[in-house]
């Protein structure tokens, strides 16, 4: 059960959210002198009430709950936006209830290839991996692709010798194996009429995986992803995002996580990060739209939001939603039944949501 107790902090719900489920931790700030703001999401997809069972949604809405902590502290303490968003997405990608890092999604031969991109509003700076199979934390490894390297974007074999040259966390590929992403891609690839892997060298011996658990696994990680956008007290915006991509996906695919301006994308005071069916994203190039819609077209964010995902993806046939921070004021847009979602901010409190009745 969730440790959690709900509090009416009713300050300001300038961004349209009420207050859900929230955390007896306050940092010793109210929410009227807090400057730093955060907005979290852990995938889209159909997501309806009566499909999970009270304990598994207890379980996601204490992760998201917890999500909040790591990157209050951070941000209460003065940390960096960069900061934050590595805690917290490190974190998820440790979760194998989220499709990032442990628990992410099986390619169709059988492998975890795994995507990450951060940017940073003042600069635009920005860093991105796409398909590595190694590097237990992708978040912490764009970040140094930003950071350390001369390069936006390192893919495959030579981003993970990069990773072992910035002594970042090596496993082995056995360590991202769950079995109910196994048991997934299994039910995908014969669906597809394609021939179905061996069992990766390191994985566990096979265990039952629960049906009805197993269904909604599937049908939430269809649009499965991890992301944060966060402001510091300096004022510092940035955005970022991981993902394992899509169930049994081939021939090296990648979506839009860790394309700059389609799953990650932060400029000013704006920043936003994508969940949802990439191939659609990246067309659309969804997250810089968000923002450039505010900054050129002058929309409200939730109005520039809505344009993009409700109308501009939808009338393509894409699924999904971003979670957005503008001038500190988190917001989010879905098309589809539900999103993991948490917010914390001086205009909302704290927000825990799932299901498309909630806040
Ligand atoms: N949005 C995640 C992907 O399409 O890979």
């Amino acid at each position: 059960m969730s440790a959690y107790t709900q509090i009416a902090i009713a300050a300001g719900l300038a961004a349209g959210l009420a207050l859900g489920h929230c955390s007896s931790k306050a940092y010793g700030q109210n929410s009227q002198e807090q400057s730093w703001s955060i907005v979290i999401h852990g995938g889209a997809g159909v997501i309806e009430r009566g499909q999970m069972d009270e304990a598994t949604e207890a379980a996601y809405r204490d992760a998201l709950n917890h999500a909040l902590d790591l990157g209050g502290e951070v941000l209460s303490q003065g940390g960096s936006s960069l900061d934050a968003i590595e805690t917290v997405i490190r974190y998820l990608e440790d979760d194998p209830k989220f499709n990032a890092g442990r628990g992410a999604v099986f390619t169709s031969e059988g492998h975890n290839e795994l995507d990450a991109s951060i940017m940073r509003g003042d600069n635009r700076q920005a860093g991105a991996v796409a398909g590595v199979t190694r590097v237990r934390h992708p978040i912490a490894l764009a970040r140094a692709v930003m950071e350390q390297s001369p390069h936006v974007m390192l893919m495959g074999e030579g981003a993970e010798h990069f990773a072992a040259s910035q002594d970042l966390e090596i496993v082995a590929p056995s360590y991202f194996f769950t079995e109910r992403r196994w048991a997934s891609m299994l039910r995908r690839v014969d669906q597809l009429g394609l021939e179905r892997p061996m069992r990766p060298e390191g994985a566990p011996d096979p265990m039952p995986v629960q049906e009805g658990a197993l269904d909604i696994m599937e049908r939430e990680h269809a649009f499965g992803t991890v992301g944060v956008v966060a402001r510091d007290q300096a004022g510092l915006t940035a955005a970022g995002t991981s993902t394992g991509g899509t169930t049994a996906k081939q021939w090296g695919r990648v979506g839009d996580s860790p394309i700059i301006g389609a799953g990650t994308y932060a400029e000013g005071a704006c920043g936003v990060s994508s969940t949802g069916t990439g191939e659609y994203f990246i067309r659309l190039n969804v997250a810089a739209r968000i923002c450039q819609r505010i900054a050129l077209a002058g929309e409200d964010m939730q109005a520039a939001a809505d344009g993009v995902i409700q109308d501009e993806l939808g009338v393509m046939g894409g699924d999904g939603g971003i979670i957005i921070l503008y001038d500190g004021a988190p917001g989010w847009s879905y098309n589809t039944a539900g999103m993991y979602r948490a917010a914390w901010s001086a205009q909302t409190g704290r927000v825990v949501s799932i299901y498309s009745d909630e806040p």
